[in-house]
């Protein structure tokens, strides 16, 4: 199989690391932003696959402001259902295997223990419901399909809570973060290495497609995700802040959100030999590069 891996959503903060990351490892790809390929858009999609001629699709573009969902459900609809779907088929019609981003938001949150594959689905929102569409659209359209479903996504790229929180540790004297959501932070370079590993499996003539769980190794809450970003930022800047523990009804949002999302990602372990580094190197090393580069921008 030759051909780069075509990344639509290019310039989100998990396609611009996929981008970046396989660049520098040599591995051939290619992107497609919004305005050269916008998902929605079959003819665009379609036309995409046909100039690039990829190995591999990788769909990174979607609807992922979960509390602005709220009150835009179409514009949710239509990139994480309607463009599931299209880019699932489109790469179908080449006979070409998709890898699809989902997310821990398809569950309640009220298992006790992490979430493993097969677990009931249940999303408490229009973002979740919006992305169980998706995934339902992707397995009719394209049965090569890798759906993978991540969480508390963070890294370099675009706005994420490390990066929130970097912010406001310059600003503010104490932090007020909740403390009773559960979940698995999971760093852009983990789910770089983690499409890779599909790739190289596919590639090599592997046939495991399929839904799996991917995630940073450990589960936390955001109150504690919080606590090591400041003291990760404090051992380079010497400033150190406040970061109380509040729960989820002293910061009510617009959509509400899983107790315990925390994902299981053992299967994707078995099948594709790659667990991501446990949350906290990760997240120390993400603030250390960020400050290095002072690319702190959100
Ligand atoms: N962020 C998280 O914590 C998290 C957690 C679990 C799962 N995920 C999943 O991970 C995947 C990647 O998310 P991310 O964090 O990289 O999100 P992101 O930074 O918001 O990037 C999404 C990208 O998709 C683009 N996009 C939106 N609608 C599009 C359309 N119709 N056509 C083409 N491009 C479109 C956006 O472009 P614009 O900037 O122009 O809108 C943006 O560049 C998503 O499937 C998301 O559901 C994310």
């Amino acid at each position: 199989m030759s051909g780069p891996i075509l990344v639509f959503g290019a310039e989100g903060q998990v396609g611009r690391e996929v981008m970046a990351f396989a660049k520098a490892r040599g591995i051939e790809v290619a992107g497609c932003n919004r305005a050269q390929a916008d998902i929605t858009n079959f003819s665009a999609v379609e036309a995409a696959i046909f100039t690039v001629k990829p190995r591999i699709v990788l769909n990174a573009a979607a609807y992922t402001a979960v509390d602005r969902a709220e009150t835009e459900p179409e514009a949710a609809y239509a990139a994480n259902v309607v463009g599931a779907e299209l880019v699932a088929r489109a790469a179908a019609a080449q006979r070409l295997p998709v890898i699809h981003i989902s997310t821990d938001y398809v569950f309640d949150g009220t298992k006790i223990g992490a979430y493993v594959e097969t677990d009931p689905i249940a999303p408490l929102g229009i973002y979740g419901r919006t992305k169980v569409e998706g995934e339902v659209r992707v397995q009719e359209q394209n049965p090569r399909h890798f759906i993978l479903r991540t969480a508390w996504v963070y890294g370099r790229f675009g706005a994420n809570f490390l990066k929130t929180i970097l912010r406001l540790s310059r600003e503010r004297e104490e932090l007020r973060i909740v403390a009773d959501q559960y979940g698995c932070p999971t760093a852009t370079q983990d789910l770089a290495e983690a499409i890779f590993a599909i790739d190289r499996a596919w590639t090599e003539g592997g046939s495991a497609t399929g839904t799996y769980h991917f995630a940073g190794t450990g589960v936390t809450t955001w109150h504690d995700f919080a606590s090591v970003i400041v003291e990760a930022q404090a051992q380079v800047t010497g400033q150190r802040l406040k970061v109380t523990p509040i729960s989820t009804a002293d910061y009510p949002t617009p959509a509400r959100r899983p107790a315990n999302s925390a994902l299981n990602s053992n299967l994707f372990g078995a099948v594709f030999g790659y667990c991501a580094q446990t949350w906290q190197t990760r997240a120390q090393e993400t603030v250390k590069m960020l400050l290095k580069d002072s690319r702190v921008e959100t």
